[in-house]
């Protein structure tokens, strides 16, 4: 069983947020006006806010696996309303994963957190780490949040989550 990472700082996840994919990612709209960037940096960012919330009960979670993962579970580029496919819910965990795979080294649990984040959308692929089952948690209540436009964010200027 691998370490439990319970401190993260800004260095951790540089390099997610500066790549030219995620930068790319602010011109693909994920709900409503929110794009996929901002929905990813969302999803991060109230992850680690309930995850911390978790461990005052003694919940203790891998936050550097928690947020990096958190922050790739949609990691394709494309703008899925372009070519409507009835299956993109179902298809792009897959596709995320395959994405990151080829430009960060990915843990277990990030693996899980990002081909699991559509449970039970995707039945057989549910969540089998507490960090895959928050964020697939966190991704539902933010995407509602943006479906419903009641977000109070965007984070196209700042990058949010550990601030
Ligand atoms: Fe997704
Ligand atoms: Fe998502």
């Amino acid at each position: 069983m691998s370490k439990r990472v319970t401190k993260i700082t800004k260095q951790d996840i540089i390099d997610i947020l500066q790549s030219p994919e995620m930068q790319q990612s602010k011109n693909y709209v994920q709900h409503g006006s929110v794009s996929v960037y901002s929905h990813s940096v969302a999803v991060a960012e109230h992850s680690y806010k309930m995850a911390k919330s978790l461990e005052k009960l003694g919940i203790m979670f891998n936050l550097k696996s928690l947020v990096r993962g958190a922050l790739l579970h949609d990691f394709f580029q494309y703008d899925w309303h372009d070519d409507w496919d009835l299956l993109h819910g179902w298809k792009h965990p897959r596709l995320a994963l395959k994405n990151a795979h080829k430009q960060f080294n990915l843990t277990m649990r990030e693996r899980d957190i990002i081909r699991k984040h559509m449970w039970p959308m995707t039945l057989l692929n549910f969540p089998t780490c507490r960090e895959a089952w928050l964020v697939c948690f966190a991704d539902k209540y933010c995407s509602l949040l943006e479906t419903f436009k009641i977000y109070k964010y965007d984070y196209h200027e700042k990058e949010g989550v550990l601030s």
